[in-house]
């Protein structure tokens, strides 16, 4: 296993180029398998969950691969057994992600559940009803999803939230599935993601019939058939978010080129709140700070709220603030894992059910530390960034999954961090 070796505190200064975002092209590789054929997918991210969907796309009978241009081909003409396996889904939780598409091609589909992680319970009771609502069969066995539509999918309205709002990946399911059901389906609190649009848009090219994309209603009238597409995934919100607080963290200056500042609205709102400058700039952005960080009251919410995939790496930032602040999180309340990590570097966060009270303080100070997910471990970089003396991040593969190349790309704009094997 790797670790991190992170010489703090630096400046950063320069350009970065954030990459395809991965919690797009994680379903809309998925979705692939709704169009027999070869689809062309541009701009997606080298990263260890994106091989892990491939592997599983590749044990299902669909051949994946790089061409020459670093595109990801994906041929599903081959496809001939629905079965996601313990061993590989367990791996990823984006695996769920391919049991729509299934359904609604081969009428059938044998999904390994996947497990709960460090960010909490992660049930899948609202893909599996909005699934039967369509008019599958599904029941659970050894540990299994098995869904059957033999029959075929029937277009249905559909209210789609849960307990803690609408669901990203439940949408995508259902409504990649609702593509080729018999008539109109129209999901009620669909998830509102700019992921779930780009989905939608590749649906749509594909020949689907979705609209009210990027509202709560989405309306789907079914069609006899899909034809694959080529499809550029649209840049990762989660990573253009993160190098804005490296930039802040560090009192630096970063240009972020290929950003969508539209689709961190809210992101952009809580770092300005909180003393960062953050002006358009060509494709992108310029991210500035002169310190005096000011505390701020941060609730995390599906969109367009203040992303949870980023919430982390702004209590990293407000632990240097001057005063307190309040992080309430809303779409996972158990994801404080890092809390007691950024205390070991000196940090003072107390966790109160699902709110974390930031006090601020003076400076962090380098130390070991784990990450136990792959938000947290950026976090945990961030702070290493700002820390005084040598941090080390331990079980670093949690961030491999999700950032492509996060070294060197902090290392091109000042950073000194160095990979070294855990002993
Ligand atoms: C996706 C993202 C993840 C992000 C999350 C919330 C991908 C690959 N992952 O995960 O990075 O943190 O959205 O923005 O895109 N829930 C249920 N029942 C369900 C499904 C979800 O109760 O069947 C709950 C969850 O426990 C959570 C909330 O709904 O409290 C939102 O989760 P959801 O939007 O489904 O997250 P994912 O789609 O799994």
């Amino acid at each position: 296993m790797d670790r991190f070796r992170i010489f703090g505190p630096c400046r950063l200064e320069g350009t970065v180029n954030i990459s395809g975002s991965k919690n797009s092209a994680l379903p809309i590789i998925a979705g692939t398998i709704l169009a027999p054929g070869t689809s062309t997918i541009v701009n997606v991210p080298d990263l260890a969950d994106i091989k892990i969907m491939n592997i599983l796309m590749e044990s299902m009978g669909c051949k994946v691969g790089r061409d020459w241009n670093n595109n990801l081909q994906v041929d599903t003409a081959g496809l001939n057994n629905p079965f996601g396996d313990y061993d590989i889904v367990r791996k990823m939780r984006a695996g769920i992600c391919v049991l729509g598409p299934l359904l609604a091609r081969c009428g059938r589909a044998e999904i390994s559940m996947p497990g709960g992680c460090a960010i909490g319970d992660r049930p899948v009771d609202i893909h599996l009803r909005g699934l039967r609502e369509l008019g599958a069969k599904i029941h659970l066995r050894g540990g299994y999803i098995i869904a059957e539509a033999n029959g075929g999918l029937v277009g249905r309205n559909i209210f789609l939230g849960g307990p803690f709002g609408s669901s990203v990946l439940a949408t995508a399911n259902v409504m990649s599935a609702a593509t080729l059901a018999k008539g109109t389906t129209v999901i009620e609190s669909a998830a509102c993601e700019p992921e779930v649009s780009d989905l939608a848009g590749m649906l749509n090219k594909m020949g689907a019939k979705i609209s009210g994309i990027g509202s709560p209603q989405l309306v789907i009238e079914g069609v006899k058939e899909l034809k694959p597409v080529e499809y550029k995934v649209i840049p990762d919100r989660i990573e253009a978010g993160t190098f804005m607080v490296a930039a802040a963290i560090t009192c630096g200056k970063l240009r972020i080129s290929n950003c969508r500042l539209n689709n961190l609205m809210a992101v952009v709102d809580r770092l300005q709140n909180i003393g960062a400058t953050i002006e358009p700039s060509g494709d992108g952005c310029i991210v500035s700070c002169e310190g005096n960080l000011k505390p701020a009251d941060v609730t995390t919410l599906p969109y367009p709220g203040f992303p949870t995939d980023l919430q982390a790496q702004l209590m990293a930032l407000l632990c240097l603030a001057d005063g307190n602040s309040i992080i309430t999180e809303k779409v996972f309340p158990d994801r404080f894992m890092h809390v007691a990590e950024l205390n070991r570097m000196a940090a003072n966060i107390r966790k109160e059910g699902p709110c974390a009270i930031v006090c601020g303080v003076k400076k962090l100070i380098a130390a070991p530390v784990m990450a136990s997910d792959l938000r947290a471990s950026a976090a945990l970089v961030l702070a290493g960034l700002a820390a005084e003396g040598i941090t080390i991040v331990n079980r670093v593969y949690h961030i491999d999954r999700g950032y492509e190349h996060i070294e060197q790309k902090l290392n091109t704009v000042g950073a000194k961090i160095k990979r070294e094997k855990e002993q």
